[in-house]
């Protein structure tokens, strides 16, 4: 594993340093200047993502709303929460600009932790302000590698869970150890798209402009499913095939959920099990009465995958002088070599799926991504500081930034793509040679998506 200053840890040990005065030449170098180039910030207003993909047929179109509500629904001990759980329903997390989105600004976690008398201590990277975070530990205590998920939360204490005294894992050792790693929730939408596009179409786009990526360090490989061997292309290392596959390893890993896809519960204490496995499968009886029977027959997870799948793409803001200039900037220094700003679907089941043009502005490959951002994981192919281009649609009315949510500065998050290892050095080097006028419209064009 590469050396790397854990993000949280290099916060706290800041603020040591403030108050001794022998530490002061220890203190990171300051930020580099930013010669008065602002992120404009949030876009305010309607949220601009969360809706059904225009064109849908009535079937799907009522398939969609049902799905939405069923994303919507708490769990509790009795549908299947727990025993170890980091939210209690998919839209806790999923909930920025709207239904399906990323991290919320008020972190839902807080009051979670003690929801129906669970008596969950809060861990101290759990900020109200925060981003929504989900941890992983980088080693296991005999020093293999982990890189798997520990929840934060326990349903000890609730009234729902009687006779249950599992404990929280000791999250302040982890941070001592400098053994635990972040990431933060991925918007759902438009996503059944990117589930479309074939694997042709994605590997056209990674070959090309191979001159200009080789001039400039850019080169990338994709994360790959190792039983059917295709391309895997959700989660912040590419790591999952697909859509419901995520469904089913999100309701077990972050609510506790077991299902079709992953039958068997994480926890295994005997005093803590209360219901008959799967808890989530199909409903035989279907009397759910949604609208949609399609919806009301299905298992959570399908549910959860139909709504993602059938959701829209965000919309962009109209274009200004402003943002037409900064995209051009974006697609001449390099940013889109990585961040593809447009891609073309399959044929599709789907009638608003097929042929559809969409702009995701990314490639679904991963990149090493340097020193700064490592994160010490391995999943698939992807390596310890390798992560997928993270789609830029929707950046526009999004709150926290990067696979760990460690700014809410679109500056920041740009200037962090750059350290020792990173494909996207030159990239970097280029933005900062821009004049303070190209910076700043690049960044209008950023909060346009
Ligand atoms: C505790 C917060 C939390 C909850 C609850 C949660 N998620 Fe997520 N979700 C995340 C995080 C964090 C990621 C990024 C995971 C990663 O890459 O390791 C994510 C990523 C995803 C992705 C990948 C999207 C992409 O851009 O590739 C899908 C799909 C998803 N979640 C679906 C769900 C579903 C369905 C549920 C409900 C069963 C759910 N999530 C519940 C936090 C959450
Ligand atoms: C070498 C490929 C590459 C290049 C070049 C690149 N990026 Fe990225 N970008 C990524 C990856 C990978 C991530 C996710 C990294 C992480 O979260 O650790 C990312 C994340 C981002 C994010 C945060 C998105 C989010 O969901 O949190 C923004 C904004 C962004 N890039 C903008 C840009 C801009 C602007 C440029 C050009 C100046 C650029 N990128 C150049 C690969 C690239």
């Amino acid at each position: 594993m590469p050396k790397r200053i854990n993000f949280n840890a290099r916060v706290i040990f800041t603020m040591t340093c403030l108050f001794s005065f022998s530490a002061l030449a220890a203190l990171p170098p300051p930020p580099p200047q930013n010669q008065g180039i602002k992120d404009p910030g949030v876009q305010n207003g309607q949220a601009r993502a969360g809706g059904a993909l225009p064109g849908l047929t009535p079937l799907e179109m009522k398939f969609f709303s049902s799905s939405r509500e069923r994303f919507q629904n708490i769990d509790a001990v009795q549908n299947g929460l727990g025993p170890r759980y980091n939210g209690t329903g998919c839209s806790t997390c999923h909930a920025w600009p709207s239904v399906g989105g990323s991290s919320p600004s008020r972190n839902p976690q807080i009051a979670m932790a003690n929801a129906n008398g669970a008596q969950n201590s809060i861990p101290s990277f759990i900020n109200l302000n925060g981003p929504v975070r989900v941890a992983r530990f980088v080693k296991n205590p005999d020093g293999t590698a982990d890189g798997g998920v520990h929840d934060l939360f326990v349903i000890t204490g609730r009234s729902d869970a009687p006779g249950c005294k599992i404990t929280q894992p000791n999250f302040d050792a982890q941070l001592a150890n400098n053994n635990i790693v972040f990431r933060i929730p991925t918007p759902l939408f438009g996503l059944g798209l990117v589930e479309n596009v074939s694997e042709q179409t994605l590997k056209n786009v990674l070959a090309s402009n191979a001159p200009l990526k080789a001039q400039l360090g850019i080169s990338g490989h994709f994360n790959v499913n190792g039983n059917d061997g295709t391309i895997t292309r959700f989660g912040w290392k590419a790591q999952n095939k697909s859509l419901l596959m995520f469904a089913g390893e999100a309701y077990n890993v972050e609510t506790g959920v077991t299902n079709d896809l992953f039958p068997n519960e994480r926890e295994t204490d005997p005093n803590c099990q209360y219901n008959h496995h799967p808890e989530d499968t199909t409903d035989l009886s279907g009397i759910n009465n949604s609208g949609s029977p399609a919806s009301d027959y299905s298992s959570d997870i399908v549910n959860f995958a139909a709504f993602s799948r059938l959701s829209a793409a965000p919309q962009p803001a109209p274009p200004t002088n402003v943002s037409v200039q900064g995209k051009a900037v974006f697609n001449s220094i390099g940013c889109q070599l990585c961040h593809t700003p447009t891609l073309v679907t399959d044929k599709s089941t789907f009638s608003a799926q097929n042929n559809i043009t969409f702009n995701p502005y990314s490639d679904f490959a991963v990149h090493a991504m340097g020193t700064g951002l490592a994160d010490g994981v391995t999943q698939g192919t992807a390596n310890n500081q390798e992560f997928r281009t993270a789609p830029l649609w929707g950046v526009g009315q999004r709150l926290f930034f990067m696979h760990d949510g460690r700014t809410t500065d679109l500056t920041q998050a740009i200037s962090q793509h750059a350290s020792p290892g990173s494909e996207a050095n030159a990239v970097i080097q280029n933005f900062k040679s821009l004049t303070p006028q190209d910076q700043q419209s690049l960044l209008v064009f950023l909060r346009s998506l």
